[in-house]
């Protein structure tokens, strides 16, 4: 069985992460949505409601589970017998960090391949970040969410 590892903060999930999250659950068996676990004072929600909200917006993925990983993510993908990290690339600015981590990765368990998809482009301009930043300054962030997490950021910030 091929399992794959969409890792990530998910402070929201946007809709660039579930597109990828869809697209990795077509090419492998399983597809493990893992939040790292590092609530800091900047995050809009607590790890247990990322993972509720991610288990919400994935219900009608069939082959996705949600989890979180508290420390480096090569043991936990060994510990879940995982073989592949999928990652979203939007735009050329992301490509220098992905590549470092890719390589730490792959240094520290070479047998672990990170495969990059390319984001949808309707989503490039997507980050977590930008998304609390224009809902907390009043934005409308219709359509870079799902919706149930928007109703939910609307509520943090009300
Ligand atoms: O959504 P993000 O914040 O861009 O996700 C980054 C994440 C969680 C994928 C990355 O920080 C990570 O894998 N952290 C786990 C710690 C780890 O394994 N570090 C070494 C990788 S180079």
């Amino acid at each position: 069985m091929r399992i794959a590892v969409c890792p990530g903060s998910f402070d929201p999930v946007t809709r660039g992460h579930l597109d990828i999250i869809e697209r990795a659950a077509g090419m492998f068996d399983k597809v493990i949505v893992a939040v790292l676990n590092n609530s800091g004072k900047n995050s809009l929600f607590t790890i247990e409601e990322r993972i509720e909200l991610l288990k919400s917006t994935c219900a009608h993925i069939e082959n996705v589970e949600v989890d979180t990983f508290p420390r480096l993510l090569i043991d936990y993908m060994k510990q879940k017998n995982a073989s592949v990290i999928v990652k979203g690339l939007r735009a050329v600015s992301d490509f220098e960090y992905e590549m470092q981590m890719a390589l730490m990765n792959r240094k520290l368990a070479p047998s672990i391949e990170t495969v990059f998809l390319m984001t949808n482009s309707r989503y490039s301009f997507l980050s977590s970040s930008l998304v609390r930043e224009v809902a907390r300054l009043g934005g409308d962030i219709t359509g870079m969410v799902p919706e149930l997490i928007q109703e939910e950021i609307y509520k943090r910030f009300s």
